[in-house]
């Protein structure tokens, strides 16, 4: 699976996002590391932070199905789903990648031109984490 794959995966799910309060589309693609692809979109609601973002979608339909091993995702946003500039998921995300994902989970954010690339050990440093702040 290359990027650039993943990357069209992502621009399909922008088109499943249900966003009538922002109009900004997000779409994602999440790649297990047994090569299945699930794609996610954003899902807003009436009283805003009830909101799913696109990651959060992909990876628990994932989890749903039995996932826990990931290996990338990629991201594609835009107002009215025309991608203008890459966006970093969200924090809220980030935290969620890294209760199933290693330091070296990779995140592509594709941009007009075309993708950024960067670790979850990047957007996530000094993250909290059950085994290691936590004895479970
Ligand atoms: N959004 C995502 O889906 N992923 C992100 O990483 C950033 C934000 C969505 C949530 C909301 O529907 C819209 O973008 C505007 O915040």
């Amino acid at each position: 699976m290359t990027p650039e794959k993943l990357i069209e995966l992502a621009k399909e799910a922008m088109g499943h996002a249900y966003v009538p309060y922002s109009g900004f589309k997000v779409g994602a693609a999440l790649l297990c590391k047994d090569g299945t692809v699930y794609q996610g979109c954003n899902i807003e609601n009436a009283a805003y932070s009830p909101t799913n973002c696109a990651e959060r979608t992909a990876f628990f339909k994932a989890v749903y199905d039995g996932h826990r091993d990931f290996t990338a995702i990629a991201v594609c946003a835009g107002k009215d789903g025309v991608i203008t500039c890459s966006v970093p998921p969200c924090g809220v995300c980030r935290q969620v990648m890294r209760e199933f994902c290693q330091d070296d989970f990779v995140i592509y954010m594709a941009d007009a031109q075309g993708y950024e690339t960067r670790t979850l050990a990047e957007l996530l440093p000094h993250s909290f984490r059950a085994g290691e702040h936590m004895d479970v």
